[in-house]
């Protein structure tokens, strides 16, 4: 592929920052946007980056239709030696094409992808935060544009990226939250988009959710759609249980999605000799552990909340507290590690950050 030149330009107008201690997750956005254009001919061009703004849509384009959409996340840390650094960027690339594929849009030049990200945190630097759990979230994302209402690929795309300083992912922190097994809904199955990064997983994991926050959990654990008897994956997150020692985690199975923190966490155990599996996991091996006393831990594991211990397991009738609802010890030791080497406070013998 050409080398392509990103071009910038400058807002005039910078918007205030919000204060460190008070962020949320994704309701700020930054001074700037990148943008790069896909029409069928030209293929991907003119990269830019121009002031965060509106965009002008067709209402017939095709994502407000099918949702023919690919999204990521990642985010940038500031170091207390104000160096600026990036987890594992490459990883969200690889998986952004792979996502790119599944849903028949176009795959992106990952080298380009990865310097629109780094130029553009570059520019809106001022606005990474610096408060512990704070951070600098990333959110590239490529929507279909052709103005058409048959069903089939766009023959035009936009791939975005937008920055948003964020909080904790829950306003929990890494504090254990309550979760309900989901017994009615289903988030994916083998062969469907499981295994992309795409709205459409998102908007009908909405119902479930919705149903289980007004009992009070903060969200589901969903069971494989087909039995609805294996574990796959916790709200957005990749889950993990520790039994008798032993971490077990989903194998990927063509509906759970990769996740980044995911194969991250798998890593670091290996590293720490902490026995780790990949296998099928059902509800009632989780169960049985429990009334044998064996589930020592479970935790999700995703960008956002880097690692978020489960404290409560609702199923059928049954409550299960686990490690007496508080934080276990591997859950701490992971979400210490994952993010002292995000933030340059701990060594990263993977070689896992990007100084940008
Ligand atoms: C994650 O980073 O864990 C997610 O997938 C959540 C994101 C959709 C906000």
């Amino acid at each position: 592929m050409e080398e392509q030149e990103i071009t910038v330009s400058l807002s005039t107008q910078k918007k205030e920052k919000p204060k460190s201690d008070e962020l949320q997750f994704g309701r700020i956005f930054t001074d700037h946007m990148f943008i790069l254009d896909y029409e069928e001919e030209a293929g991907w061009h003119s990269p830019r980056i121009i002031p965060y703004q509106p965009l002008t849509l067709d209402p017939a384009s095709i994502v407000f239709h099918y949702g023919q959409t690919v999204f990521e996340g990642l985010k940038a840390y500031v170091t207390k030696s104000d160096e600026v650094r990036l987890f594992r960027p490459e990883k969200n690339m690889e998986r952004l094409n792979r996502s790119n594929d599944r849903m028949c849009i176009p795959r992106v030049d990952e080298n380009l992808a990865l310097e629109a990200i780094k130029k553009l945190v570059s520019i809106d630097k001022e606005w990474i935060p610096t408060a512990p759990g704070t951070s600098l979230y990333i959110r590239p994302f490529i929507i279909s544009t052709e103005p058409y209402l048959g069903v089939a690929p766009s023959r035009s795309y936009q791939f975005i990226i937008i920055l948003s300083p964020v909080g904790a992912y829950y306003e929990e922190g890494i504090n254990p939250v309550r979760i309900a097994v989901e017994d009615e809904f289903v988030r994916a199955v083998k062969g469907g988009t499981g295994e992309a990064k795409t709205a459409g997983n998102y908007a009908s994991s909405l119902k479930a959710q919705e149903l289980v926050s007004d009992k009070g959990y903060a969200q589901v654990l969903w069971l494989d759609g087909v039995e609805k008897k294996y574990v796959e994956e916790v709200g957005s997150m990749n889950v993990f249980f520790k039994i008798n020692g032993e971490v077990i985690t989903p194998e990927l199975n063509g509906s759970i999605l990769e996740g980044v923190t995911r194969s991250s966490v798998i890593q670091l155990l290996r590293h720490w000799d902490v026995p780790v599996t990949e296998r099928k996991i059902s509800m009632e091996e989780v169960y049985e552990a429990y009334q044998r006393g064996e589930l020592e831990e479970a935790f999700g594991a995703g960008t956002a909340a880097v690692i978020s211990p489960i404290g409560e397991l609702a199923w059928k009738e049954e409550k299960l507290v686990i490690n007496d609802g508080i934080t276990g010890e591997i859950a701490k030791k992971l979400y210490d590690k994952l993010t002292g080497i995000q933030y340059g406070t701990e060594s990263d013998p993977f070689e896992w950050v990007e100084v940008v």
